[in-house]
């Protein structure tokens, strides 16, 4: 069985919408769609926004569903030089750039006890992903960059540049990331720009972000599509 977390209703509903014979269970406040996509099982989770809820579904899926792969599909902020909106980015690896013990001497973005910084996606799953992009938007692969912060200010996608060469940000790809690894559990994502992480993100999200959120969503119906 595939696992698919979105953040927000507009990540999941044309996903839901492709989906049979579903069935709804709520696990700590997160809805989770289960039924069959072009005759896959699926299990679809709308997790709501930031790391927590999104290491707590992706927790869910795991041990309750008993999914064998995760993706992940939403919306991200730009941070690499060219990349526009409406680009996609599939994830090589995800780094959680809020991590700081760098006061006690770790590199910034450093997870204790797992030591490490990048948590590294499936390389079939992103081959797979980007093959489904087809035609519907220009992409590349990179790495996403996670943090509970909706990034909007052009020193902090500098940083990001700079700390992790990170292509995108976003609020929960990271924090899936790490859950999949501790579990052993194969992962991917695919995030659709919505906005340039800079001081006109906060204009131009609400604007792009369901055109985005569709771009993905369409991404990932047709990598169901070939599973
Ligand atoms: N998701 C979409 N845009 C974002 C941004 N600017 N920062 C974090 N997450 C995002």
């Amino acid at each position: 069985m595939t696992g698919i977390i979105g953040a927000m209703d507009v990540e999941v509903e044309a996903i839901k919408s492709a989906m049979r014979d579903e069935e709804v269970k709520i696990i700590s406040e997160i809805p989770f769609f289960k039924g069959i996509i072009h005759g896959n099982n699926v299990v679809l989770a709308r997790c709501g926004i930031g790391k927590v809820n999104a290491a707590v579904c992706a927790q869910i899926m795991i041990s309750v569903f008993g999914v064998d792969e995760i993706i992940n599909t939403g919306v991200a902020g730009a941070v690499a030089h060219g990349i526009k909106q409406n680009d996609i980015v599939v994830a090589e690896n995800f780094v959680q750039h809020d991590v700081d013990t760098s006061p006690i001497g770790d590199p910034i973005g450093f997870v204790s006890t797992i030591n490490k910084i990048y948590f590294e996606a499936d390389k079939n799953i992103a081959a797979r992903l980007k093959s489904a992009i087809g035609d519907k938007a220009r992409s590349v692969a990179g790495t996403i960059a996670t943090g509970d912060q909706f990034v909007a200010d052009k020193r902090i996608t500098s940083r990001l540049r700079e700390l992790f060469n990170a292509s995108a940000c976003d609020m929960e790809g990271g924090a899936i990331a790490h859950v999949c690894t501790l579990a052993g559990v194969p992962f991917g994502a695919v995030r659709c720009i919505s906005d340039s992480a800079d001081e006109n993100a906060v204009m131009d999200y609400p604007e792009f972000a369901a055109k985005a959120a569709a771009t993905c969503s369409a991404t990932v119906l047709e990598y169901i599509r070939n599973l």
